[in-house]
C-alpha cells in the first residue's frame, strides 16, 4: 500500500467533521477487490468521517484506490487488512 499526499494541497485539514474517504468502485479497482476495501472502511469508520464508494478516480491499475478528502491523500493497492492501519494512523492519529 502506497500513500501519496498531493503536494499542491494548501493545508492538511485534521478536523474529523469534514473528512471523507472515497473508495473507487469502478471496474478495474473492483476486479482488484475494492468492494471488500469499502466494506472494511465502513465497518471501522472513524467518528465524523464519511465513507463512500466512487467512480473511477483516474488511477486505474494501481487499485484498489482510496482518496481521503479534503487533504487529497491517496492510497493505492489497498488491501482490506490494511484499512485498520489507515483508520488508526491517518483518520484517528492524524498522520
Ligand atoms: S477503476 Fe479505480 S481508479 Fe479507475
Amino acid at each position: 500500500m502506497l500513500k501519496n499526499q498531493a503536494s499542491h494541497s494548501p493545508t492538511t485539514d485534521l478536523s474529523v467533521s469534514s473528512r471523507c474517504v472515497r473508495v473507487c468502485q469502478n471496474r478495474t479497482c473492483k476486479k482488484q477487490g475494492s468492494a471488500k476495501v469499502l466494506a472494511a472502511f465502513k465497518a471501522s469508520v472513524a467518528p465524523g468521517v464519511t465513507v463512500a464508494g466512487t467512480g473511477c478516480l483516474g488511477q486505474c491499475g494501481n487499485g484498489p484506490m482510496v482518496l481521503v478528502l479534503p487533504a487529497r491523500v491517496w492510497y493505492s493497492g489497498v488491501r482490506p487488512s490494511q484499512v485498520s492501519l489507515v483508520v488508526e494512523q491517518h483518520l484517528l492519529g492524524g498522520e
